[in-house]
């Protein structure tokens, strides 16, 4: 796989070059046919130079970056059924539990699988619990398509229990994440994680009350990260106008008790 990033969407300033805004990007799946852009159309031989190469479209003469897809951009590139977890997030979850390549995870609901896959991509092994077959399917397709082999799924509701023991991290991005709480605390190892992602204050505050009547866990905080874009060309430097979108809250548990 390839991807093409459009080059106008650069810009020289004082002799530098700088990417404006999201560099327009293209991603080739099928790199044995030409790819029409917007722009103009990029000759399949083209596609066989190497990764960094400039190439030309064939009728108007626009400028393409040719680099090679790395997990990354498959990764933001996966089917979406159900809403997906956004990496600002999952920075937080992996840096504030501090899990590892000896990590084992237990995750619900699987969804379109986002937060499983990266999860599963520097762990030993993520089992993710979902109810439903349509966005176990998606997230199948997603999982095979970043050839993900550490992740086991598993068609159960979490609220009727985590067969899983000795967990280091579990995570929830459930409507009713409370109805869960305990069988996190039952699943997990003293020392263990669990962290609940959340769009509304009002889930949060059901599952931070849960969270109190179990004397095995520990509610360390609840956050949300807010991620804001600036525009920097040369010294015209600014936060972007677009506004800041809100995604959901993570509230960190840590079990304290067997
Ligand atoms: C917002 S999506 C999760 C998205 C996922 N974290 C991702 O990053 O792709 C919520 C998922 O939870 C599933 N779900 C709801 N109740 C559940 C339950 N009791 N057990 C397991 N999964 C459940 C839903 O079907 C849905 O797919």
């Amino acid at each position: 796989m390839k991807v093409l990033i459009h080059k106008e969407k650069r810009a020289i300033v004082d002799g530098r070059e700088y990417i404006v805004g999201d560099a327009e990007q293209y991603f080739v799946l099928d790199t044995k046919r030409d790819v029409a852009t917007k722009y103009g159309t990029i000759a399949k031989e083209d596609l066989a130079k190497p990764s960094g190469s400039v190439l030309k479209t064939k009728d108007t003469g626009k400028e393409f970056i040719l680099i090679e897809a790395d997990y990354i951009d498959t990764y933001k590139r996966l089917r979406k059924l159900p809403q997906t977890i956004p990496l600002k997030d999952i920075g937080l979850v992996i840096g504030e539990t501090g899990i590892n390549h000896e990590s084992n995870i237990v995750d619900a609901g699987l969804g379109s699988g986002a937060l499983a896959i990266a999860l599963a991509r520097i762990t030993k092994h993520v089992t993710s619990y979902e109810i439903r077959e349509d966005h176990l399917a998606v997230a199948q397709e997603n999982i095979n398509m970043l050839d993900i082999k550490n992740i086991t799924v598993k068609n159960k509701s979490i609220y009727d229990g985590i067969d899983e023991k000795n967990v280091d991290l579990v995570t929830f991005d459930l409507p009713e994440p409370w109805k869960a709480a305990g069988h996190a605390a039952t699943a997990l190892r003293v020392g263990g994680w669990l962290v609940s992602y959340s769009p509304s204050i009002p889930q949060v505050q059901d599952f931070v009350t849960a969270v109190e009547k179990d004397e095995r866990l520990l509610m360390v905080k609840t956050v949300e990260i807010i991620e804001r874009l600036w525009e920097i060309e040369g010294r015209k430097v600014r936060p972007k106008s677009t506004g800041i979108g809100h995604s959901g809250f993570l509230t960190f548990v840590r079990k304290v008790k067997a």
